[in-house]
């Protein structure tokens, strides 16, 4: 049963420009340290790149969860139980879902993200593989606090947040995220408190951790370039790309890999009819993938109103997947 909710959520202006994507790389550009936010990384090409890095020998974080997901699936459903709306956020292909949905006979499946096309299509193939399932799609940003379809108000509710896109997030951002998810789950679904199934990368060998990020193949690199491209191609830009260099290095004191594009000469270019210039070795920040430990993700949930309650990792302890539930109101010290 496929539902259709959607309202489409790009505004662009009357050249066909994204208005978001302008600001945010010209706002970026400007900074002493240049940064773009991650999530321009995934247009079409940048989406395609990125499934063809989860099958890199180096990059471990999709097998490794994908590993997590098929081996527990008896202990996720003891815990979880049968009839929650399982709630997807950032839902893109919804590859992992039906290991989840397979392992815990959900009431309904509402999967949650920007890109509509991909949403309305990953939910068609979703449908086939489980027909007796309602599914109701809603195209919105993950980020902020969304309204659910009626038809699951009063069902219990599971978050499913694979993929350790939390990781993307500096905590202050993250932190936002994990409340605003608290509040699109709301308290309902007969007063049975709101799950949350979510992934993290662990903290490893900085060269384990390096390499992910930077293949052999140099696809990761073609992923990060492809940022420039994009901005070239949709912002009017002259970025010499082929004078960037991709570079991922781990950032011991704020514990994540960061992707940056880095100037290999002085560079002085135009985007949107703004000039900026970069001088050899200056780079633009373009991802941070934070890794975490034990107490640091717990940390986290917490602090986004999250009580972790169970938590699994691969064979190689190189990936966790954790089941936390909304924290209870009440006095504390
Ligand atoms: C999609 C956020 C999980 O940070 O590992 C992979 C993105 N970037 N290689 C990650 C990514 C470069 C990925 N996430």
């Amino acid at each position: 049963m496929l539902e259709e909710q959607g309202i489409a959520i790009v505004d662009r202006d009357r050249n066909g420009v994204d208005r978001a994507f302008r600001g945010d790389v010209l706002k970026g550009l400007r900074q002493r340290q240049k940064a773009v936010p991650a999530r321009w990384l995934y247009d079409d090409a940048g989406s395609q790149l990125f499934e063809e890095i989860t099958f890199l020998e180096e990059y471990y974080p999709t097998r490794a969860e994908t590993e997590i997901l098929t081996a527990r699936g008896a202990e996720f459903a003891e815990l979880i139980g049968p009839d929650r709306a399982v709630i997807e956020f950032g839902s893109g292909s919804s590859v992992k879902t039906p290991l989840l949905l397979s392992a815990i006979e959900p009431a309904a499946y509402v999967p949650l993200d920007i890109a509509g096309d991909f949403l309305r299509e990953a939910a068609a193939a979703l449908s086939a593989k489980f027909p007796q399932l309602p599914i109701y799609p809603v195209e919105a940003d993950f980020m902020r606090e969304t309204a659910l379809p009626d038809e699951v108000a009063d069902m219990p509710k599971l978050g499913f947040f694979p993929g350790s896109t939390i990781g993307n997030m500096v905590p202050r951002t993250a932190t936002d995220l994990l409340r605003s998810m608290r509040a699109t789950l709301g308290n309902g679904g007969g007063g049975q408190r709101p799950l949350l199934l979510i992934g993290m990368d662990l903290i490893k060998k900085r060269r384990v951790l390096e390499a992910a990020y930077d293949d052999a193949r140099g696809v990761t690199g073609e992923f990060n370039l492809n940022l420039a491209r994009r901005i070239n191609r949709e912002l009017d830009g002259t970025i010499p790309v082929d004078r960037l260099c991709h570079v991922a290095r781990w950032n011991d004191d704020d514990a994540r890999v960061e992707m940056h594009l880095m100037a290999q000469g002085d560079l002085s270019f135009t985007v949107a009819g703004e000039s900026f210039r970069m001088s050899a070795g200056e780079t633009i920040h373009t991802e941070n993938s934070h890794k975490f430990t034990r107490r640091s993700a717990a940390m986290m949930l917490q602090a986004g109103g999250w009580s972790p309650v169970a938590r699994w990792k691969d064979e190689k302890k190189r990936f966790c997947v954790i089941l936390a539930e909304a924290t209870e109101e009440r006095g504390a010290p």
